[in-house]
């Protein structure tokens, strides 16, 4: 059954935190900043967005976070050299970063209150329409059609809200929103509880969300009313427990691989997967590497 639904403009980007599980490199500059090969981990997910059809960016900042709206904007002295010099693929790829008809709204959260706070910060700008939030530290690659995409499939198909979830290890449940789910269909599931960052032994499965949600703006009501929760912040995971009381809320268990780039395993992991798969360094990098696990098995390193 296909519901009548409203299509989906506006993607938020909650990108205020403080990164300290990256100190000290995140200490002047934003760990969305940081680059995977040779993108910033904010600008996957504005592909990502852009991708999926979005016409408005709306990033949550705080004060140190200047680096993501300059990366966003023209760069006129950088632009006036590269076209000096002749460099013109790279004239392009710095232009070219937000699409003409894509437009950037850029928000200050004064203090760090936690997500739900951050999402209710993106209010007056996503009214009442659903909306993206889009965490850039989770660097999904969806294999062929986006984690996005794929959600917005499933918005399609029953409406509501949907989050996006993958399996977990059961050790690593204090590390996420954990859902209670009813299976639906396959990788399709009605959210029937949702719970933030439960210790293993009261997960209640191991379906962990990470950072994308197709929200329904009745959100932002439920956002006012929520009190502190995990962690002493406004927690979105809370507000999304209190909405399914009144909607529909569906986890949409994506096809793809996710990095937690908020972590430096995960960062490391993406570094060798996008250097891996990079247009020019993929080759050379792959002698390497073979050559690195050939000295590292005969105890060379
Ligand atoms: C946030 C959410 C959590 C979610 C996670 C995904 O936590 O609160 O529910 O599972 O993102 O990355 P954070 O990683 O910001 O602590």
């Amino acid at each position: 059954m296909t519901v009548s639904h409203t299509r989906v403009r506006k993607a938020v980007f909650p990108v205020a935190g403080l990164g300290t599980r990256f100190l000290p490199a995140t200490k002047a500059s934003p760990k969305e900043m940081l680059p995977i090969v040779d993108k910033p981990l904010i600008q996957y997910a504005v592909e990502e967005a852009v991708e999926a059809g979005v016409e408005v960016l709306v990033f949550i900042t705080s004060r140190t976070k200047r680096s993501i709206s300059d990366h966003f904007d023209r760069a006129y002295e950088l632009e006036t050299e590269l076209e000096l010099r002749g460099k013109k693929s790279e004239l392009a790829m710095v232009q070219d970063i937000v699409p003409a008809h894509v437009s950037c709204v850029y928000i200050r959260q004064a203090e760090a209150r936690g997500l739900g706070h951050a999402v209710l910060c993106a209010e007056p700008v996503v009214g009442n329409e659903p909306f993206y939030v889009i965490l850039a530290d989770d660097l999904i690659d969806g294999t062929g059609r986006s984690s996005l995409l794929q959600m917005q499939d499933v918005y399609e198909r029953h409406g509501g809200s949907v989050i996006g979830v993958e399996r977990v290890a059961p050790e690593e449940t204090s590390r996420y929103g954990i859902i209670t789910p009813t299976e639906i269909s396959q990788r399709l599931y009605q959210v029937r509880h949702i719970v933030e960052k439960p210790r293993p032994a009261d997960a209640p499965s191991t379906l962990g969300v990470v950072g994308r949600y197709l929200l329904a703006p009745r959100i932002f009501e439920v956002l006012k009313n929520t009190g502190k929760g995990a962690g002493g912040e406004i927690q979105l995971t809370d507000a999304i427990q209190d909405l399914l009381n009144q909607e529909q809320v569906y986890a949409c268990e994506f096809e793809g691989v996710r990095y937690d780039c908020g972590s430096k395993f995960g960062y490391l992991k993406a570094t060798v997967e996008y250097g891996l798969k990079h247009t020019e360094l993929g080759n050379a990098f792959r002698d390497y590497l073979q050559q690195v696990g050939a000295d590292l098995q005969k105890g060379r390193r």
